[in-house]
């Protein structure tokens, strides 16, 4: 892997290591590093991605940061990480950011980084692989990390609900507001709740609240069930849609 740097290759050339290290952490800009967390390896003469030992152990203490400025993308700060420009090694770097910081992204979108969000850079390898992490056994940190991500999701979906709130209440004996209460919807009959002044075309639906079902639902409401009493528009993004279903879901 080599990792290339257009502007800084006259200093590279010269052989000072030093002065294009230097170059390279103003070039980034944003990155705020401690010094000396990236190691440069003169006897190749390219920069090494590797991440000095004193910052592998400050990883997990708050080491390299990255805040993000307007425009940035989550490649930004891959490449700010690893100083490579080696696709397989940013989309590797990539996924270690975006795992370390779920909460920097909106409705857990890769491609939707939060302006301003100080990114956790965990320590990576020349390849863009965690340090440390490569031995942990795959099936475990793949389940934990799909309990992260639903967790993640329930979480913006429950903000993404605050959309919902003038008219509804999901918690269990929440009552009805304009919309009926909506505790342990996900499953049920669609207009089943007792008591709740439903729209004729919501009674006739005959709709069971499905994954799929509450999906089209919440794109567009008047869509799916015209007559419907739901004056909503709907929610654009499908991902924020898949987080409202999981929010629901812990409703129960
Ligand atoms: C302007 C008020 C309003 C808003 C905002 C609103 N709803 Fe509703 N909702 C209603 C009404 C009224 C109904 C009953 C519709 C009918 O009878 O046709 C309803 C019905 C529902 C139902 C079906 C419940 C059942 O018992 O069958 C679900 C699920 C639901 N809303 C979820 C949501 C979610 C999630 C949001 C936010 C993304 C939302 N609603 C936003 C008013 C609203």
């Amino acid at each position: 892997m080599t990792a290339r740097f257009p502007i800084l290759q006259a200093a590279t050339r010269s052989g000072s290591q030093q002065i294009a290290a230097a170059v390279a952490i103003a070039f980034v800009g944003s990155l705020s590093i401690p010094t000396a967390t990236y190691a440069q390896t003169p006897a190749t003469g390219a920069a090494s991605a590797a991440v000095a030992a004193s910052a592998t152990a400050g990883a997990s203490t708050g080491g390299a940061q990255f805040t993000v400025q307007p425009g940035q993308s989550l490649n930004d700060a891959a490449i700010a990480m690893t100083q490579s420009h080696d696709r397989t090694v940013l989309a590797r770097a990539a996924k270690v950011i975006f795992d370390a910081n779920p909460n920097a992204f909106m409705g857990h979108d890769p491609s939707r980084l939060r302006l301003g969000a100080v990114l956790n850079l965990p320590a990576v390898d020349a390849t863009g692989a965690p340090v440390g992490a490569a031995s942990a056994p795959a099936s475990a940190s793949a389940a934990s990390g799909a309990a992260a991500q639903a967790a993640a999701n329930a979480k913006n979906g429950e903000i993404v609900f605050g959309r919902c709130a003038q008219c509804h209440t999901a918690a269990k004996g929440g009552g009805n507001g304009l919309g009926p209460n909506l505790f342990g919807v996900s499953g049920r009959k669609a207009a089943a709740l007792p008591g709740f002044p439903y729209s004729p075309a919501l009674k006739n639906a005959n709709i069971t609240w499905t994954d799929a079902n509450l999906h089209k639902w919440f794109e567009n409401p008047m869509k799916m069930v015209p007559g419907t009493r739901m004056a909503f528009a709907g929610v654009r993004r499908s991902q924020d849609i898949d987080d409202l279903i999981a929010y629901l879901k812990t409703q129960k």
